[in-house]
């Protein structure tokens, strides 16, 4: 009886809120609330169900992963023999109560006297799939207590949907989602320069093109080196203050941004200032971003000594920029397949300055350590466990944690579309755009 008219109130409360939308909706809008965003499948159904199968199955899994202990000794004498047994009433330690949030749910687990965390946190593959949810975190901030963090779904899975939030910081972007459905924010500011890696086909360009979506609404300049003849960042190339297309046009552009490297820096030293942040806001020079889609097309030399010259320069000059730039607001964001010696010996110093990493799918254990390895050991098989189907997956360093994350999708058409609304913002830049020429017409 009781039931029948719950029933019947919640249906007839479901079809008034569907016929009186038109009301609501805006309503809600205006109040900055977005109703569609709310993960609604999980609040009513998931976390009820899941909250069920972890209660249902603790004891059990605890039991079968040494996570029990038990009151009485595991050894006895029985008459004369001692025998060593499995204690009949396990205890396992208490769960607390599941805390729904978002993108899962978060729950205390208050361990038994003698029992220590990484028995749990080795368990947690086997708590995922007792639970059927996506990942389990296992941390203890307190003693004798922890911290499980369950994400329910992949939210990096799908087509997904772009978070729009509050405009960002300048040189800071939001390029994607990371694993527990947060916005994934890169931030020149504190991290100067990044070195991206992949396979081919991996996502390396369409996450260049969304770092590149979002600085282009801010005031940045924006200076791409795509020797695959430009195909690339070539299609932000209204907003682009300069392109190089080819390796010599490459050396010219990278010699003009070193000789802006040495006027900021005598800038900085006339003000008496470290840096060019402590220069008051209208004396300070534009932030320049420096893309390079293809690292290997700037260090691969054909044997001539032309190219061996032109190889010397690129990385002579791309190391000083990285060694320098972060305090002059000179950045460097470089893709490439693989970024190991094989290049040459100046890529290994090189690297060493990238101090942001991003590792999509990799072909080989070797570019997944040569990315990750020095920062974040534990990333690397993360890193390798991405497959063929996750096309923009990546793992990403942030001091010595790591994460995964998803690049946003920039199609052709909203690059180029990004990059024309967005061309009156392009800072003239004469110097860089005429060494790119006179680099261009030595060929
Ligand atoms: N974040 C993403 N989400 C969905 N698809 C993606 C994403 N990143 C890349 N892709 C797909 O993968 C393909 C290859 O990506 P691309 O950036 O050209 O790889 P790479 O530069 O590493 O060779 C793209 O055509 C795109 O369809
Ligand atoms: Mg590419």
């Amino acid at each position: 009886m009781l039931w029948s008219l719950v029933v019947w109130l919640a249906s007839a409360a479901l079809i008034l809120g569907v016929l009186t939308q038109r009301w609501w909706d805006p309503w809600l809008a205006r109040s900055g609330i977005d109703w569609r965003a709310i993960p609604w499948r999980w609040y009513l159904s998931g976390y009820p169900a899941t909250v069920v199968r972890m209660r249902w199955r603790w004891k059990q899994v605890c039991l079968i992963n040494d996570l029990s202990i038990s009151r009485k000794p595991t050894r006895a004498v029985v008459g004369d023999l001692a025998v060593k047994g499995t204690a009949l009433r396990p205890i396992a330690p208490s769960l607390g109560l599941p805390r729904l949030t978002k993108t899962g749910l978060v729950v205390r687990v208050r361990l038994n006297p003698g029992q220590t965390p990484q028995p749990f946190i080795a368990a947690a593959e086997a708590l995922e799939h007792a639970w059927r949810v996506h990942r389990v975190r296992i941390s203890s901030p307190r003693r004798g207590e922890l911290i499980v963090t369950v994400t329910a779904g992949d939210s990096l899975r799908g087509k997904g949907t772009e978070i729009h939030q509050a405009p960002e910081r300048l040189l800071a972007a939001r390029v994607g989602r990371i694993e527990d459905g947060g916005a994934w924010v890169l931030d020149l500011r504190k991290v100067p320069h990044w070195l991206v890696v992949g396979a081919t086909q991996s996502g390396k360009s369409t996450f260049l093109a969304a770092w590149v979506r979002r600085l282009a609404t801010q005031p940045v300049a924006l200076v791409g080196i795509d020797c695959k003849g430009g195909m690339e960042l070539g299609l932000f190339e209204s907003r682009l203050s300069a392109l190089a297309c080819s390796r010599l046009e490459a050396v010219g552009l990278l010699d003009a941004l070193v000789t802006e490297l040495q006027q900021r820096m005598a800038v900085c030293r006339a003000a008496r200032k470290r840096s060019v942040w402590e220069l008051p806001e209208d004396e300070r020079p534009v932030p320049i971003v420096v893309l390079v889609d293809e690292l290997a097309e700037l260090y691969l030399s054909d044997g001539s000594r032309q190219s061996r010259d032109e190889v010397a320069q690129c990385s002579t000059l791309l190391l000083r920029i990285a060694q320098l730039g972060a305090a002059l607001a000179i950045h460097l964001v470089i893709a490439g397949q693989r970024v190991g010696s094989e290049l040459g010996p100046g890529v290994t110093a090189l690297r060493a300055q990238l101090g942001g990493r991003v590792a999509h799918r990799v072909n080989d254990s070797n570019t997944a350590e040569m990315a990750l390895g020095d920062l974040s050991p534990d990333a690397i098989a993360v890193s390798q466990s991405i497959n063929e189907d996750e096309k923009g997956v990546a793992v990403t360093t942030v001091g010595a944690r790591w994460m995964r994350a998803r690049s946003d999708l920039t199609t052709t058409d909203q690059a180029r579309a990004v990059a024309d609304e967005n061309a009156h913002r392009t800072p003239n830049l004469p110097a860089l755009a005429r060494a790119v020429m006179a680099g261009g017409k030595q060929i």
